[in-house]
């Protein structure tokens, strides 16, 4: 639970529900039958339920497990023994190395192999101090090999809508039940043009949007087979036109992907702090929690952070993990001379970040969740609280696809058009949705081929919004897109710990 101080922005944001309220005193909530939108061309709305440790399918382990090895604060730099705990309990097959009640003086560096946990007593209670940033300090897996590839087949559909688990190939020989594919497709000159973005120009220097050729990967698992119609675990969150590209399904095996692993309930604090200063220094730019490529099924949750400039990031081709109750304090002023930094970057898959903050002082200024180039969803924000009206939750660049905020509180929520700015951004996400926010502003707009929604939104809408917007200036029923697409798989997302 959040026990939050109230603020200029909360108190802008209830003036705005009372107002709506005052304005419209007798209507309920609409209920948004989600299932069935659907656009012209047969997409849907993305299924946004299958994010998080195990798909969101079981609950993160009690966090009151018996631990398999405990240490108490003791004097001098720390980083050594807790290290050694780590390796100890992993090469005895994992689990959890608990921390006492204490103060611990660490380094950057530390990692967090396979199947292990590390946890403190609590928030507040173990707390990890750190007066230098010239690594991540926590970094969540260690593979960093490439996958294999072993099959390709064309894909023959003339359009693969958002939203569909099926496509049919040239040859399905050599694809099997369980293998893990990525759904691609190669940029082409056609489509970027088709997206108005080939000719992005700043200053007279032509900026390039994506390159033709760079690959748009939806990485999956094969689900079923039948004939040459192959179909995958989660829906795809990108379409795949044959006007503008060709599709592929291509098998290939992962390296081996650490798994399990979880770090929990403790705080870790950086002084003198990073946060806010100016990106260019490259003493700040580490995070204090980084989930590593291939990671997948793990978890981080109940921490407290303060004086990060860039707090956690989790890497492409990691996958299924879970961000939960952590609170970010900024405790420095932003010089956002060469740009912002990012609370929490999400280039993985199947992340979801869930009831986290971003806290600090009225100068304080970042982006509180974003995604980059390409990144694969789904990807789910939800219950997400700012205390200062000036951060945004917004994929930061070209093409990321598949990205739910709901139930946040926040500044601006923007799924949009970045045109020339930064180094060519662009059109930064497809099949964006808002759901439920509350936001001082939202920019909402949609791509010529692709959609961006904005539903059950309260908040100023910018100009030029010509996202798909459903019940504006009123929440809607059910309260949580995410919950509810998870209750029609049969789960519950009360029972996951979030
Ligand atoms: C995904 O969610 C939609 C509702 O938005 C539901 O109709 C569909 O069955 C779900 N897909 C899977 C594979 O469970
Ligand atoms: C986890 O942290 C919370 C407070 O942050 C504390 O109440 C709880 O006892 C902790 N659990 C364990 C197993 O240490
Ligand atoms: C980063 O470098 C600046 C300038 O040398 C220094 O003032 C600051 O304390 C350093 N910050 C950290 C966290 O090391
Ligand atoms: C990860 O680290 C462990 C412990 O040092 C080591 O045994 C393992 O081989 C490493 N894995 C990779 C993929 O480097
Ligand atoms: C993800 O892994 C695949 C297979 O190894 C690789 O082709 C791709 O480049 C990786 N994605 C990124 C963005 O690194
Ligand atoms: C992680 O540990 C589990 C259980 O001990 C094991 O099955 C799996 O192969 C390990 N994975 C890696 C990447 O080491
Ligand atoms: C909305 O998020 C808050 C935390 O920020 C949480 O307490 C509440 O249960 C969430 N509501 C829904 C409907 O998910
Ligand atoms: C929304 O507006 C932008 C221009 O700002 C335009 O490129 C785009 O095609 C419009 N989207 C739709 C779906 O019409």
């Amino acid at each position: 639970m959040l026990h939050l101080k109230s603020s200029f922005l909360q108190f802008l944001l209830l003036a705005f529900n009372i107002l709506t309220f005052v304005a419209f005193p007798f209507t309920s909530a609409e209920t948004v039958d989600y299932k069935n939108i659907k656009n012209a061309k047969g997409d849907k709305l993305p299924n946004f339920s299958f994010c998080g440790y195990h798909a969101s399918e079981v609950a993160l382990p009690a966090i009151d497990r018996k631990a398999a090895k405990t240490l108490k604060p003791g004097t001098g730099d720390q980083s050594a023994a807790i290290q050694a705990a780590i390796n100890e309990v992993y090469k005895a097959g994992g689990g959890v190395v608990a921390l006492e009640a204490g103060t611990y003086k660490i380094s950057p560096g530390l990692l967090i192999l396979n199947s292990t946990t590390l946890r403190g007593a609590g928030t507040g209670s173990t707390i990890l101090t750190v007066d230098s940033l010239s690594d991540d300090i926590f970094t969540m897996g260690n593979q960093t090999s490439k996958g294999k590839a072993i099959k390709t087949a064309l894909i023959t559909d003339d359009y693969v809508p958002v939203g569909t688990g099926t496509v049919h190939v040239d040859d399905a020989s050599g694809f099997a039940v369980g293998q893990t594919v990525f759904v691609q497709r190669a940029v082409t000159a056609k489509w970027v043009a088709a997206q108005g973005m080939n000719d992005l120009n700043r200053n007279d220097a032509p900026q390039t949007w994506i390159k033709p050729g760079t690959l748009v990967q939806q990485p999956r698992r094969i689900k079923s087979m039948n004939g040459k119609a192959i179909s995958v675990d989660v829906p795809l969150t990108d379409s795949i036109d044959s006007t503008y590209m060709t599709g592929q399904l291509v098998a290939y095996t992962p390296p081996s992907q650490p798994s399990e692993m979880g770090l929990e309930n403790l705080s870790i604090k950086l002084s003198p702090t990073c946060s806010g200063v100016i990106l260019t220094s490259t003493n700040c730019t580490s995070a204090a929690i980084s989930v590593s490529e291939w990671t997948t099924d793990s978890w981080v949750r109940n921490l407290d952070l303060t004086g990060f400039n860039n707090f956690v990031s989790v890497g492409y081709n990691a996958s299924r993990i879970t961000l939960t109750d952590i609170r970010m304090t900024r405790d420095g002023a932003t010089d956002g001379g060469a740009g912002y930094a990012l609370d929490i970057a999400v280039t993985g898959t199947q992340v979801l970040v869930a009831n986290c903050a971003t806290l600090g002082a009225a100068d304080t200024r970042s982006y509180a969740v974003a995604t980059k180039t390409l990144t694969p969803g789904p990807n789910a924000v939800l219950g997400y609280y700012v205390e200062q009206a000036v951060e945004s939750i917004e994929p930061h660049e070209r093409w990321a696809h598949g990205f739910l905020v709901e139930n946040s509180t926040t500044a601006s929520v923007l799924l949009r058009n970045r045109g020339t700015a930064g180094s060519g951004h662009g059109w930064s996400v497809n099949q964006g949705v808002a759901w439920n926010v509350n936001a001082h502003t939202l920019t909402i707009e949609s791509p010529p081929l692709g959609e961006n929604f904005c539903i059950g939104c309260v908040g100023q809408v910018e100009t030029g919004s010509n996202g798909t917007f459903i019940s504006s200036g009123a929440l809607v029923d059910p309260p949580s897109l995410y919950a509810a697409q998870l209750a029609d798989r049969g789960f519950d997302a009360s029972k996951l710990g979030l």
